[in-house]
C-alpha cells in the first residue's frame, strides 16, 4: 500500500471511494500529504447557502466562506443564473485585440464602485497573480518615467499577498516564505500597526502612529530605490486575521504621495464588504495607485482577479514603442464567464442593499457570540466588519489541526491559523446558524 492508500475497498460513490481515489490522485493546496494517512479528506457532493454536504449527506456549515470567496454561500441563484446566459453566448475570447460586453461592464463598474480615480482595469485569474501584475506594473511606470532605480517593494511584517514568486517577495509568513528564501526577491518590512499590541494604556491608534513612524523612518531613507509599499488594508488576514486602526492607511498614503513611492492596496480579501464597506480603504478615506481584487469578486463562482489602476499610472504606459506597454498576458485573461459572475455578484449588492444590510447583521454576530468572547482561553475577541477572531489558549501543539478535526466532527468548518480561530461566513448565515455556529465554536474551545 502507497502513503494514504486505504487497504478495504470503499463502496463506490461513497465518501470513502472519492477520499481514497482523491488521495491518489490529487496533490491538495497548502498541504503536507502525509498528513492525510491521519487527517481524513472531507469529500463534498453539493452546496447551498452556508452548507457543505458530503457524499453521505452529512452537512458542514461553512464559516470560512470556503477560502473568503462564497460571500453570499453556495449555489446563488442570481450568480447561477448570469453565468448560465452568459455560457449560451460567448464563454471565451482572447482579450488581446477584442473586446466583449462583461469585461467592458464590469470594468467600467468597478471603477465607479472604487474610490479614486482608478479608471482602467487589468484581468488576470487569481489573487497572486493580481499581486505580480501590481508589481511589475510599479516597477514598469518608474521605469517609463525614467526613475529606474525604484525595483524593490515594501509590505508590513506578517503580510500575505500570495505565493508566486513575485507575490511570496512580498509575502513575510514564515511558513510560506522561508524555503523558498534563496530564490525570491530580497524586499523590505516595516512594523505592523497590530491593534493587539496596544496594551498598557497604548490605543491602537498609537500603535498605528507608531508604527507610522517606523514607515515614515524608512521611506525618508530609502524612497529612491523603492517602487511601491504593498499593504492589506484594516486586516491581515493569513498571518491571523490581524486588525489595525485606519488611520494606518490614512498615514501611509500620505507618506507614499511625499516620497513618490506607490500604494498598492491588497483588497483581495478585504474587498466587497468583508470589512464593512464596499472596499477597505474607503473606511481611511484613501485612495490607492493600485487595486487588487480577487475571492469574492465572483462570489466563488469562477477564478477571476482585476488590478484597478490610476489613470497616472496607465498614462505612464501610453506610448508609440510598444515595450512601454504592459505586455504582461494570461490566456484567460478577462474570461467572460467569471466577468458575468461578477457583475452579477456587484447586481447582488446593489439589490440587496448588501453593505448597508451588514452593518446591523455584523453587530448581531458580534452579540451571539458575546458567551464565545467572555470564555476564559479566549484571548483578543475582535472583530472588523464581517470578520471575527480570536485567540485560544490552549495548551496543545497541534491546536490548528485539532479544532480543525473537532468542527468537523460537529459539522462546522473551521480553519484556525496557528491559536487563532476566526468566523468569516457567507453573509447570507441566518442569526439561527450563525447562533449554532459560536455555540459549536464555544464547545471546542470549552475542550481545548
Ligand atoms: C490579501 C491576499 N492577497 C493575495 C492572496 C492570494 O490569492 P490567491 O490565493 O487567489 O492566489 C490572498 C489569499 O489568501 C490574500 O488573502
Amino acid at each position: 500500500m502507497g502513503a494514504g492508500q486505504r487497504s478495504t475497498t470503499p463502496t463506490p460513490g461513497g465518501n470513502d471511494a472519492w477520499l481514497a481515489r482523491s488521495l491518489a490522485s490529487v496533490w491538495h493546496p497548502c498541504t503536507q500529504m502525509k498528513a492525510h494517512e491521519t487527517l481524513p479528506l472531507v469529500p463534498v457532493a453539493r452546496a447551498e447557502g452556508v452548507w457543505l454536504e458530503d457524499f453521505d449527506g452529512r452537512r458542514i456549515l461553512d464559516a470560512v466562506s470556503s477560502w473568503w470567496v462564497n460571500l453570499f454561500g453556495h449555489g446563488e441563484p442570481r450568480i447561477r443564473a448570469a453565468i448560465s446566459a452568459q455560457l449560451a453566448e460567448l464563454e471565451h475570447v482572447m482579450l488581446a485585440g477584442f473586446t466583449h460586453r462583461p469585461a467592458v461592464e464590469l470594468a467600467e463598474r468597478l471603477s465607479a464602485l472604487a474610490p479614486g480615480r482608478l479608471g482602467h482595469a487589468f484581468y488576470a485569474s487569481d489573487g497572486a497573480s493580481a499581486t505580480e501584475i501590481a508589481l511589475k506594473m510599479s516597477f514598469h511606470a518608474w521605469r517609463n518615467a525614467g526613475v529606474a532605480d525604484k525595483r524593490r517593494f515594501v509590505s508590513l511584517s506578517g503580510s500575505y499577498h500570495g505565493e508566486t514568486l513575485g507575490a511570496l517577495s512580498v509575502t513575510d509568513v514564515a511558513i510560506f516564505r522561508d524555503t523558498y528564501d534563496a530564490i525570491v526577491l530580497s524586499n523590505a518590512t516595516v512594523p505592523t500597526p497590530d491593534a493587539r499590541l496596544a496594551r498598557g494604556g497604548r490605543t491602537p491608534a498609537d500603535v498605528a502612529r507608531e508604527a507610522g513612524d517606523a514607515l515614515e523612518a524608512f521611506l525618508a531613507a530609502n524612497h529612491a530605490t523603492i517602487a511601491a509599499l504593498v499593504v492589506e488594508p484594516l486586516v491581515q488576514g493569513a498571518s491571523g486575521m490581524v486588525m489595525y486602526d485606519a488611520s494606518y492607511l490614512a498615514r501611509a498614503r500620505e507618506l507614499c504621495t511625499r516620497h513618490r513611492v506607490h500604494l498598492i492596496a491588497d483588497e483581495i480579501m478585504t474587498g466587497f464588504g468583508r470589512t464593512g464597506t464596499m472596499f477597505a480603504c474607503e473606511r481611511a478615506g484613501v485612495a490607492p495607485d493600485f487595486l487588487l481584487l480577487s475571492k469574492g469578486i465572483t462570489g466563488g463562482f469562477l477564478p477571476l482577479a482585476c488590478v484597478l489602476a490610476s489613470d497616472a499610472i496607465y498614462a505612464a504606459f501610453y506610448d508609440d514603442d510598444v515595450a512601454r506597454g504592459f505586455l504582461h498576458s494570461h490566456s484567460y485573461t478577462g474570461n467572460p464567464l467569471a466577468c458575468a459572475a461578477a457583475l452579477a455578484v456587484l447586481d447582488v449588492f446593489r439589490d440587496d442593499r448588501v453593505v448597508d444590510t451588514n452593518r446591523a447583521k455584523g453587530a448581531r454576530w458580534e452579540a451571539i457570540a458575546a458567551p464565545l468572547a467572555a470564555h476564559p482561553k479566549v484571548r483578543d475577541f475582535r472583530r472588523c466588519g464581517m470578520i471575527l477572531a480570536f485567540e485560544v489558549d490552549s495548551g496543545r501543539s497541534d491546536f490548528a489541526r485539532w479544532c480543525f478535526t473537532e468542527g468537523i466532527a460537529r459539522g462546522i468548518l473551521l480553519r484556525p491559523i496557528g491559536q487563532t480561530v476566526y468566523l468569516m461566513p457567507p453573509y447570507v448565515i441566518t442569526d439561527d446558524e450563525f447562533a449554532l455556529l459560536a455555540d459549536r465554536t464555544r464547545e471546542i474551545v470549552d475542550r481545548s
